[in-house]
């Protein structure tokens, strides 16, 4: 029964994205999303958990929605196809294009809202003080992702946003808005407005963005 619900909100998602005109699932058969759910279930269900629901300090969830509305799908397959050296991410690139595709197709399946991955990497680059960032990032972001952004090697629950196998795929309105907006039911809490874990201003946050930026040239 739940399966059956499943395949059913995915073929709603690949109708809606087909209508946005965006993401892979809006070209996925049904024969590439149960490729993808295998591959998926096969390969990185261990870390990233059934339906991707990630694991605090273990992998962070892919079926997220504010994940899945922004990142394109470049991000995704060049992430699962290089892995992020120096973190638990392995590389992915024996399961081929098509497998990577599918596995893509799968994670899209369960996105409810368009795609504005063009919008925000169309975003201007980040401006700043990287020693306010760093100020920043020190008393509010290091718990969770390490003093030097090294993230769960590091002890923390938060992922590796100071080292290249994330900074070098994603594009300064990727990290601006997940600043702003967190991740929901993780525990990425927005950091802008007033239910936000802080209230920083854009200029605070592109203060945070160049400061990581700094740390991936070291
Ligand atoms: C309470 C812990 C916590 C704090 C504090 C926190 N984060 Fe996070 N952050 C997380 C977690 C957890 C994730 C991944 C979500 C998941 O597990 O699915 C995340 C994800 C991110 C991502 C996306 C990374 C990726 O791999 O795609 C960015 C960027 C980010 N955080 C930036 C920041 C910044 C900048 C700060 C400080 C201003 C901050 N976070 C504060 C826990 C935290
Ligand atoms: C051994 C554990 C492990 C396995 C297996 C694994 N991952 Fe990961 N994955 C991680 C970790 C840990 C991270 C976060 C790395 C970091 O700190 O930046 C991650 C991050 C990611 C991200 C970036 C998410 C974000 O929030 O930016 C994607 C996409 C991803 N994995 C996809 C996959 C896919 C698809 C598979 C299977 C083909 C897979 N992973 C298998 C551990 C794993």
């Amino acid at each position: 029964m739940l399966a059956h619900t499943r395949t059913v909100c995915g073929l709603t998602a690949v109708v809606l994205f087909a209508m946005a005109g965006s993401g892979l699932a809006g070209t996925a058969t049904p024969a590439t999303l149960k490729k993808g759910k295998e591959l998926f279930t096969e390969n990185c269900k261990v870390c990233h958990q059934a339906d991707a629901i990630g694991k605090p300090g273990v992998a962070p969830s892919l079926t997220n929605p504010e994940l899945l509305s922004i990142a394109s799908d470049k991000f995704f397959m060049a992430t699962i196809r290089d892995g992020r050296e120096d973190t638990g991410m392995p590389p992915f690139a024996h399961l081929g294009r098509s497998g990577i595709k599918a596995i893509v197709a799968f994670l899209r399946s369960h996105a409810k809202a368009p795609n504005r991955a063009d919008t925000i990497n169309s975003e201007p680059d980040a401006h700043g003080d990287p020693r306010l960032g760093k100020q920043w990032y020190d008393n509010i972001c290091s718990t969770c992702h390490g003093v030097e952004g090294q993230g769960y090697e590091a002890g923390g629950t938060g992922t590796a946003i100071g080292l290249p196998g994330f900074l070098n795929k994603v594009s300064d309105g990727f990290i601006r808005e997940t600043i702003r907006n967190g991740r929901s039911n993780t525990r990425m809490r927005g950091l802008q407005g007033p239910t936000g874990l802080a209230n920083l201003s854009d200029r605070e946050i592109d203060d945070i963005i160049v400061y990581l930026r700094s740390l991936a040239k070291n």
